[in-house]
């Protein structure tokens, strides 16, 4: 059993995504073990996405993750990294699998709808940043 961090950026909050986002989740077998909805600051998006600080499109994301609220999520299941990100698609909207939430929804390579954790590790960090262990159902 795993856990992993799910984001439904501003872009799928502001287009009302969010009931179907989950319904994808839910129909795969994953659990939603912790749900909310904030708005990030920019510091908090600053820290969140620090990996990619320097990069050519870092300023932008940070723009665009402040931009609105986003719904946060703690999604759990047997190998649940790897179906999230096989729900979410490629980066890319272009580039991602057909029936992907990306492949269907994303407007572009930044505005593609979710986020989420790309392995065990950072899984880890990316729900304890949003999450208090009482916050979040436990494994069965
Ligand atoms: P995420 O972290 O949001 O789940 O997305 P990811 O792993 O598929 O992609 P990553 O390389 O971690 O990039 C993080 C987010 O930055 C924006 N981005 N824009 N303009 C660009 O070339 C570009 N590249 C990445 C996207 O919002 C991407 O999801
Ligand atoms: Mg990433």
């Amino acid at each position: 059993m795993a856990n992993t961090l799910g984001i439904v950026k501003p872009d799928g909050v502001r287009r009302k995504l969010v009931g179907k986002i989950i319904s994808r989740i839910e129909n795969d077998g994953l659990i939603i073990r912790g749900l909310k909805v904030l708005k990030l600051s920019k510091t908090e998006a600053q820290k969140f996405y620090a990996v990619h600080e320097g990069k050519p499109f870092f300023n932008s994301l940070i723009e665009f993750m402040t931009s609105g609220p986003i719904v946060v999520m703690v999604i759990g299941g047997h190998g649940a990294i790897e179906r999230w990100r096989d729900l979410m698609g490629a980066t890319d909207p272009a580039k991602a699998k057909y029936n992907t939430i990306r492949r269907e929804f994303a407007t572009s390579v930044e505005k593609n709808v979710v986020h989420g954790s790309d392995g065990p590790e950072t899984a880890k960090t990316e729900i304890a940043f949003f999450f208090k262990e009482n916050e979040i159902l436990p494994k069965e």
